[in-house]
């Protein structure tokens, strides 16, 4: 069987995007711009709706799409030479779009560390350029010089085509964005993981199950059961603090339910895998849901 050769735009790339990944003398200057941003954007409703949070999915990469879609309009129509007038208006509104899909990646990116935030300083970079390009396009295009902007908007999609490729290395190479528990080992089959009496109301109880880190707590008469690594960048939720009902993540704040392990505050978009429970013996056993069960599964054909 003959092997899919990679491209040479996408060796290069990748060349590249490993040393990026190993530029520690990018951290420096990340942290300064990381600063700039944390003063910006702080936790509260404005930083859930940037995370994802209100539609239980990251908001970035739908922005970005719809952003992306507006210039690459704009690029078709220069292509064929038909109505300035509209890629003009494409370009206007790419622009207009960019910004909360700026701000949304910013606020994604102060959750990463080390080699997703160096990718992530320049894909942010690389971005930034290709909106300086297409601003300048489009102040070109409104002087009636529709070459320069067509141009200068080429320009601009081509180095866009430059940070989506990095973008998509920090999606599926690196993992940011994808919710942590996707790909655990939660048990199948009922699993003895603590003393019923252990487990108290108000308090963590750690617990573990097939390799996979739990959270046990008790609320009124029932215990409940979530697996431990929060979906957002895997901080323990058994080492968080309980009260009103939810579990509070150490790392960066986002609160879930514990009866459900619904989001109640972000930055994390996707709900904590509940587990079942049961009390035998007064010991505590605990099982997957077994719709989630494609989670612990190769998917075949
Ligand atoms: S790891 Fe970010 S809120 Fe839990």
């Amino acid at each position: 069987m003959s092997a899919t050769p990679l491209t040479a735009p996408a060796r290069l790339l990748d060349a590249l995007v490993d040393r990026v990944e190993r530029a520690t003398a990018l951290d420096a200057p990340a942290e300064k711009v990381v600063a700039s941003v944390r003063r910006m954007i702080r936790p509260g409703p404005l930083k859930d709706v940037l995370s994802g949070t209100p539609s239980a999915h990251p908001a970035h990469p739908p922005l970005t799409a719809v952003t992306v879609g507006l210039f690459t309009s704009a690029s078709l129509l220069d292509l064929v030479r038909a109505d300035p007038a509209a890629a003009r208006r494409l370009t206007g509104a790419g622009l207009l779009a960019a910004v909360p899909t700026v701000l949304s990646g910013a606020n994604d990116w102060l959750s990463t560390a080390q080699a997703e935030r160096r990718v992530g300083l320049v894909h942010a970079a690389v971005n930034d350029v290709a909106v300086t390009l297409l601003a300048f396009g489009y102040l070109a295009r409104r002087r009636g010089r529709h070459g320069r902007g067509a141009a200068l908007g080429a320009a601009g999609v081509a180095a866009l085509s430059v940070g989506g490729w990095l973008g998509g290395h920090l999606a599926f190479a690196l993992g940011v964005g994808v919710d942590t528990t996707a790909f655990e080992h939660l048990p199948a089959d009922w699993t003895d993981v603590a003393a019923a009496d252990d487990v108290r109301e108000g308090e963590p109880h750690p617990g573990w199950a097939d390799g996979t880190a739990l959270l046990l707590t008790r609320t009124g008469s029932d215990i409940v059961c979530l697996a431990s690594r929060c979906t957002h960048r895997g901080g323990a939720l058994h080492e968080g603090d309980i009260a009103d009902g939810c579990v509070t993540c150490p790392l960066h704040g986002s609160r879930f339910r514990l009866t459900d392990g619904s989001v109640v505050t972000g930055p994390a978009v996707r709900p904590a895998p509940v587990l079942q429970v049961r009390v035998v013996d007064g010991r505590v056993q605990v099982r997957r849901d077994e719709v989630r069960a494609l989670r612990t599964k190769p998917v075949g054909n």
